[in-house]
């Protein structure tokens, strides 16, 4: 086995013994720009217990890791807080090796690693409230139904007051760094938000009843430790606080103009909204889809307050770019959004009612009907979305969010 790697002490009896994959661009349509880590942790209790493992291709690195302060055949419970292959993919190679005296997860983490895997290999359930002894330590557990799967769960180690998020609490960020309070805070929010953004704004209201049910079981929590980058160990708060105004999507007076062009004229149409939305005193954020990717536009989404959606009219339909855009957001539910859509076309010029129909569909207030040009824009046509912008920007204004 390679001894390349080393656990990383995080508490008196917490190791750190994950994986960095430094090279992710793509989890699964979310461009993760700084790749991301697979945070796997061995306590080291009387019955020595891993808490989640990491994605398949790693396993030799988080192996090392573990073997650099046990022998692997110590571990004798393992912990599974989600079924995912980011954290699940590892069990079936491991407990084959391994044989641990139990593997645990929840009812519904039961039930998919069994369907995933094609097991037999009995895995234990624990309900919300249920605790394991390690001997000398305690584990307790909160599940978190559809945070983000249906198995999800957190796991406590009351001992030591570390709870274990999964999923939740992370983001994707490969850094050397292991703790929140080392890296750049603006890094911090900025990849935090766009991992909410991409991943947890559609299960907004579940992190909201989360959020309230974790302060009432006044759990005395001195770590947060998610499965994707960095460890919270100072001001729990911020990120708690940060997950509660996610959840709460209030927005603010910025609009987010997203369009792709073929020919410069839907592009000379987003810039004359931009103009008239700044002049109406609203933040613009405007996305050409040349070079925005898909999850840039959820993350601007989740503190903005109007969507405006341009697509010219490409074989009767909505330009590629612009309809993965929109079946992205469809799944994802921003909420609380008022908007406009717009395009050039040449003859038919499907493309802006079919966008408006798809913005009434994700409960977008339209500001007006969308806005057609035939060609090439003319003067006129651009005071039209001059004006367009700037009715936006006064509805905006009107709104209860000024900030
Ligand atoms: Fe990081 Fe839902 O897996």
């Amino acid at each position: 086995m390679s001894n390349a790697f080393k656990a990383i002490k995080i508490t008196d009896r917490i190791y750190w013994v994950g994986a960095i994959d430094w090279g992710l661009r793509n989890f699964h349509g979310y461009e993760t720009s700084r790749g991301s880590t697979y945070n796997a942790y061995l306590i080291l209790a009387d019955k020595i217990t891993l808490i989640d493992t990491v994605k398949p291709e790693f396993y030799d690195e988080m192996m090392s890791r573990i073997a650099s302060i046990i022998d692997p055949a110590e571990i004798k419970y393992i912990i599974s807080n989600h079924a995912e292959m980011d954290h699940a993919g590892c069990l079936p190679r491991l407990v084959h090796k391994l044989n641990p005296e139990k593997v645990i997860a929840s009812p519904k983490g039961v039930e998919a690693l069994a369907e995933q895997f094609g097991w037999d290999r009995e895995v234990e359930p624990v309900k919300t409230g249920d605790t394991l002894s390690l001997g000398n330590g305690t584990l307790s557990f909160i599940e978190t139904r559809m945070l983000h799967w249906p198995d999800s769960m957190f796991t406590f180690f009351e001992d030591e007051g570390v709870l274990f998020t999964n999923d939740a609490f992370g983001m994707h960020l490969a850094c050397s760094e292991r703790f929140a309070d080392e890296i750049d805070p603006w890094i911090i929010k900025k990849e935090g938000a766009k991992y909410y953004a991409n991943i947890l704004l559609h299960l907004s209201p579940i992190v909201t009843k989360l959020l309230n049910k974790l302060a009432s079981l006044n759990l005395d929590i001195t770590m947060i430790a998610p499965d994707h980058g960095p460890i919270w160990r100072q001001d729990l708060n911020q990120i708690i606080d940060y997950y509660a105004q996610w959840a709460d999507q209030q927005p603010t007076n910025k609009a987010v103009i997203v369009y792709d062009t073929m020919w410069k004229s839907t592009a000379a149409m987003a810039a004359a909204i931009g103009d008239g939305l700044a002049e109406g005193g609203v933040k613009v954020e405007l996305m050409s889809l040349a070079g925005a990717h898909r999850s840039d536009v959820l993350t601007e989404l989740l503190d903005a307050g109007a969507l405006l959606v341009g697509s010219p009219t490409m074989n009767n339909q909505i330009c590629p770019a612009v309809a993965d855009v929109m079946n992205y957001l469809k799944g994802l539910k921003p909420k609380n959004l008022i908007g406009a859509t717009f395009g050039s076309y040449g003859w038919s010029g499907e493309a802006v009612k079919q966008l408006d129909q798809i913005m009434r569909d994700m409960n977008v207030e339209l500001v007006q009907e969308g806005l057609r040009v035939k060609y090439v824009p003319s003067e006129e046509d651009l005071a039209a979305c001059r004006a367009m912008g700037a009715e936006v920007a006064v509805r905006l204004k009107q709104g209860e969010w000024h900030s």
